[in-house]
């Protein structure tokens, strides 16, 4: 059983009384094996987002059908193994680190709270900062945290919407460190992103988006034969684009 299993995936946003429409996905099949970090890669518009938004139940389909861990994505208990860190999310700046993630597990009525909080905090490596308020956190710092909080339910599928987007190398090192811990303990990551340079090395597989179409998958080693992902990623869509415009 694959992790993720994305088939033929439409979906269409209309305007007010239909009188303008984007399509945001226009046919995407994707297949993410267990255990695997997969990229789903493509500029701002693409459709990584709306993708994610369908896997995880938040958006619907028009055409197609979406499945985690085998489970259709529009059945609530197919989220019960899945953790989500959402593009641009926020944490309660005023709150230590620990606090913000008990916080969350007390809203999530789990047991053992604390014992889980201290887990992950050595887990994402910032234990030693457990009594530091957010605000005092670097974007690295507070991804981190991000990711913590995604993995409360200790999910066997976690989804990252841009986690490295507004990070320096040194933040983007953090996360990249941080995904590939997660792997080896048998997390599936799909991790989508426009920052091409970082992901190269750590995804095993990606996929190119533009414009709610794959342009190509493929391991990171297939797609780099010849050239680096970023050339392989630039030719794909001005290709696609100089067709559009024929
Ligand atoms: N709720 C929405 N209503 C209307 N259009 C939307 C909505 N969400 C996204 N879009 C449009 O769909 C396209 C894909 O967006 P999105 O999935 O957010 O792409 P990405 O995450 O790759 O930047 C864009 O053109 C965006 O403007
Ligand atoms: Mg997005």
């Amino acid at each position: 059983m694959n992790a993720i299993e994305v088939r033929d995936l439409h979906k269409t946003y209309y305007g007010f009384l239909r009188r303008s429409k984007i399509e945001a996905l226009k046919g995407v099949s994707v297949s993410v094996k267990q255990g695997e970090i997969f990229g789903l890669l493509g500029p701002n518009g693409a459709g990584k987002t709306t993708l994610i938004k369908i896997l995880l139940g938040i958006a619907f389909a028009d055409r197609g059908k979406a499945l985690l861990l085998g489970r259709d994505s529009r059945d609530p208990r197919a989220r019960l193994h899945v953790g989500y860190l959402p593009e641009d999310h926020q944490l309660p700046e005023y709150l230590k680190a620990w606090r913000a993630l008990d916080f969350l597990a007390k809203l999530y009525g789990m047991h053992k709270r604390r014992s889980r909080v201290e887990e992950l905090l050595q887990l994402v490596g910032i234990a030693e900062r457990r009594n530091s308020k957010v605000k005092e956190f670097s974007k690295g710092m507070r991804q981190r945290l991000g990711i913590a909080q995604a993995l409360l339910n200790n999910p066997k599928v976690l989804i990252l919407d841009e986690p490295t987007a507004n990070l320096d190398p040194l933040g983007r090192k953090d996360v990249k460190d941080l995904l590939l811990h997660l792997k080896d303990q048998g997390t599936t990551v799909f991790i989508s992103s426009h920052v091409l340079t970082e992901i190269e090395r750590v995804c095993d597989r990606v996929a190119i988006l533009h414009k709610g179409q794959l342009l190509t998958e493929g391991t990171v080693d297939e797609l780099t034969r010849e050239k680096s992902l970023e050339d392989v990623f630039v030719e794909l869509i001005r290709g696609a684009e100089s067709l559009e415009t024929v």
